[in-house]
């Protein structure tokens, strides 16, 4: 009986998980989408914990405990911009807890494994280990905790493929006769030692889709822990993970115009970072001055960016889109699919803020209007506006689409100094006629320019 409740059980968290999945693709529904995966997850942990086969529940609660807490303050104290290291860690915990499984089971069935169960095992150990120390190294770099440059070496590629070569050697070795016990603690060393030696050789700013492919990783092994334990909602979940894992880090680098292989052996960003950025002349102006030109605009283009993030601007930012609607302006935020440091990283911004959803263009909705734009007010972003992306076949980020910012009438652009962004290089809207730069913190400049507006008499009805 218990059997037939959790298989219903199962069936209803698959269900929910796919709606999440369906949901988590617009930002109206996203609230809803993180709802439904949490209840689907409830609903499988519940329905695992009815089974049967449950040998200790104390063990169990124990877990329980453990797990949350570490989860509780990860999910309470770290910050929204700290969000890719939250995720690259999550990932090392469940990745971890997916190979951990899998070797208990391989030493409590290591003779009698059958040959599929001991090719899920292996797969599930070999990705569950390598996710693991590949996430950590991700944490360490995003974190700051170890140098984010590339750590790269003569004959570095042919080192990685021989050891992930030995490690799959070894599982198939292992599949053959289940019985090597010896070789499996080689497996594992090897796995763990591939994850370190995968990501330090790529540069921090490529961690995020690092992480995305580390994801489908985490999920492709507890797929494979789901063949292991004869788990359907562990299949289910697993699958949807890895897939969408997957889907994400080439959807990351299409939006990027890179490759996968350009992420994984290049150097973005590197020898751009070291040459520094051009001393050319700029046209800065103060709050005061921009409020005089905002409050005749008619058409105002918001363009958030990474710095908006940091600083933790988007409130601000949103009390200025307000007063500028009620002063008479239309106001639209365009959204780049890679701005900031996160898949979704503006949206998950502006709907904290409450920004409404009908105010948000993606990038082929808004570009067509960005003529028409009296400005242009870009907060805190950089490569995603950069024109050089349109015409400069020399520069890394060529290619890239972008958000037409400086076709707009007049560019106001906030950041703090003349510093590059995420791809180290220079942008040449910066020294644009039309270009006016307030330099200071998103969020101080912003508030600033709500001040200012505020000052202003009320606008003729
Ligand atoms: P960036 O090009 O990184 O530029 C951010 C700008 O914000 C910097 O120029 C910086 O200049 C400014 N800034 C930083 N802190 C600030 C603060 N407190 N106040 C005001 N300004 C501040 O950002 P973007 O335009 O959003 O582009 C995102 C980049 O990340 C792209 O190159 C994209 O390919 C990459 N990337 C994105 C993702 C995803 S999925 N979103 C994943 C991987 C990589 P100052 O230092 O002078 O202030």
């Amino acid at each position: 009986m218990s059997q037939q409740v959790a298989s219903l059980m199962y069936l209803a968290a698959g269900a929910l998980f796919i709606l999440s999945l369906r949901w988590l693709t617009h930002p109206a529904t996203a609230r809803r989408g993180v709802l439904a995966a949490e209840i689907g997850m409830l609903v499988a942990v519940v329905g695992t914990l009815l089974k049967g086969e449950i040998v200790s529940y104390e063990w169990i609660l124990v877990a329980i405990f453990a797990g949350c807490a570490l989860g509780v303050p990860m999910a309470l104290f770290m910050p929204m911009t700290a969000m890719p290291q939250r995720i690259a860690l999550s990932h090392a915990f469940g990745a971890l807890a997916a190979a951990l499984v899998g070797t208990a089971e391989y030493y409590l069935r290591a003779p009698g494994i059958d040959r599929f169960t001991m090719v899920a095992l292996g797969m599930e150990v070999l990705l569950g280990f390598l996710t693991f120390t590949g996430s950590l190294m991700a944490f360490g770099k995003l974190q700051g905790l170890l140098p984010d440059r590339p750590a790269v070496y003569p004959g570095q590629n042919v080192v990685n493929l021989s050891i992930l070569g030995a490690a799959v050697i070894i599982a198939a070795a292992l599949v053959g006769d289940p019985a090597r016990t010896s070789m499996f603690p080689a497996l594992v060393v090897l796995s763990l030692l591939f994850g370190v030696l995968f990501v330090i050789r790529i540069g921090g700013a490529d961690m995020p889709t690092v992480i995305s492919l580390l994801n489908s990783y985490a999920g492709l092994s507890g797929a494979a822990m789901g063949f292991v334990l004869d788990n359907k909602v562990l299949i289910i979940a697993g699958a949807l993970d890895g897939s969408s894992g997957f889907l994400l880090s080439i959807i990351m680098c299409r939006a990027m115009n890179r490759s996968f292989a350009n992420v994984l052996f290049g150097g973005f960003g590197q020898e751009q970072a070291a040459g520094g950025v051009e001393q050319r002349p700029v046209r800065s102006v103060t709050p005061e001055e921009a409020v005089e030109i905002l409050d005749t605009a008619r058409l105002v283009v918001i363009v958030p960016g990474y710095g908006m993030a940091a600083a933790q601007a988007q409130h601000k930012v949103r009390e200025l889109a307000d007063l500028l609607a009620k002063r008479g302006a239309e106001v639209k935020f365009a959204i780049h699919p890679v701005a900031g440091r996160m898949p979704g990283h503006m949206n998950v911004l502006l709907a904290d803020a409450n920004v409404p959803y009908d105010q948000l263009y993606d990038l082929e909705k808004i570009n067509p209007e960005m003529p028409q734009a009296d400005v242009a007010l870009v907060i805190g972003a950089n490569d995603v506006v950069n024109p050089a992306a349109r015409h400069d076949r020399t520069s890394p980020i060529y290619g890239m689409p972008i958000l037409d910012v400086d076709r707009a009438r007049c560019v106001m652009v906030i950041k703090r100094s003349m510093r590059s962004g995420f791809a180290g290089i220079d942008n040449e809207l910066f020294y644009l006629d039309k270009t006016l730069l307030l330099f200071g913190d998103a969020r101080e400049v912003s508030g600033s320019l709500v001040d200012e507006l505020a000052k202003l008499p009320a606008a003729a009805a």
